[in-house]
């Protein structure tokens, strides 16, 4: 059952709040977006709908995201008939000081790193929590193909990382997660590359070589500040 947005609202941790407030100004009214998926963004999506031609038209990237922009009255658009995106909204498991990321936590990580491939300009939005010097202590989701999934844990076991079976998940599209946990995360664009060459992988949750262009911090006091990539 879809919570309600007022509930979402009041519900919503400052932080998360207040990183979603601080984008709404980032939206240029009218014009379609890109938007993410995970709790800071369902927060976003209910402050959108108190502001009535804000958003008219939005691509989501979980089915999750696409039942909250109906039930805020916002249409979901085919990226495949908006062409690029001037702006693409969401949020991260982690991020760095380079503003790279990674996502998946919420198993929507594939469609997630097309629309930001397919945007202009990404905006990350996420609670203080999400920030660290390093990437790595959040196990590093990957998207594999069902056939794939013991071949590619071999790999990963291979590479010096411990993946583990996300059990009772099947993405949007279809596929399984492999959360791989003691990944050493010193150049997260070199091992997006390796990852992505593995047979069967669809998509790692590494957001390195398309990263954040700008991250809105949301703090516990209520603040947001702006970062960008170091
Ligand atoms: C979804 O697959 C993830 O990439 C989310 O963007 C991430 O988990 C952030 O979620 P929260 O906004 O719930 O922290």
């Amino acid at each position: 059952m879809l919570v309600d947005n007022a509930t979402v609202l009041s519900d919503a941790p400052p932080g998360k709040r207040a990183a979603a407030e601080a984008a709404l100004s980032r939206i240029e009214e009218g014009a379609p977006l890109g938007i993410g998926s995970g709790s800071t963004v369902d927060v976003l999506v209910a402050l959108i709908e108190r502001q009535p031609g804000l958003v008219t038209g939005a691509v989501a990237a979980s089915s999750k995201t696409e039942q909250r922009l109906q039930a805020a009255g916002i249409e979901v658009l085919d990226l495949n008939m908006t062409g690029t995106l001037e702006l693409y909204i969401d949020g991260a498991d982690e991020v760095d000081p380079g503003l790279n990321l990674i996502k998946g936590g919420g198993a929507a990580l594939t469609r997630e790193k097309i629309i930001a491939a397919a945007s202009r300009r990404f905006v990350c939005i996420a609670d203080d929590s999400k920030r660290v010097e390093q990437l790595g202590d959040f196990p590093l989701p990957i998207e594999v193909i069902p056939m794939a999934r013991s071949y590619v844990a071999r790999q990963i076991v291979l590479m010096g990382a411990d993946p583990e079976y996300r059990e009772g998940v099947v993405t949007d599209n279809g596929n399984l997660i492999l959360d791989c946990h003691e990944f050493s995360i010193d150049d997260p664009k070199a091992l997006e590359k390796r990852l992505n060459a593995i047979a069967g992988l669809v998509t790692c949750g590494l957001f390195a070589a398309r990263g954040a262009d700008e991250l809105i911090l949301g703090r516990p006091d209520g603040k947001a500040e702006t970062i960008l990539p170091g």
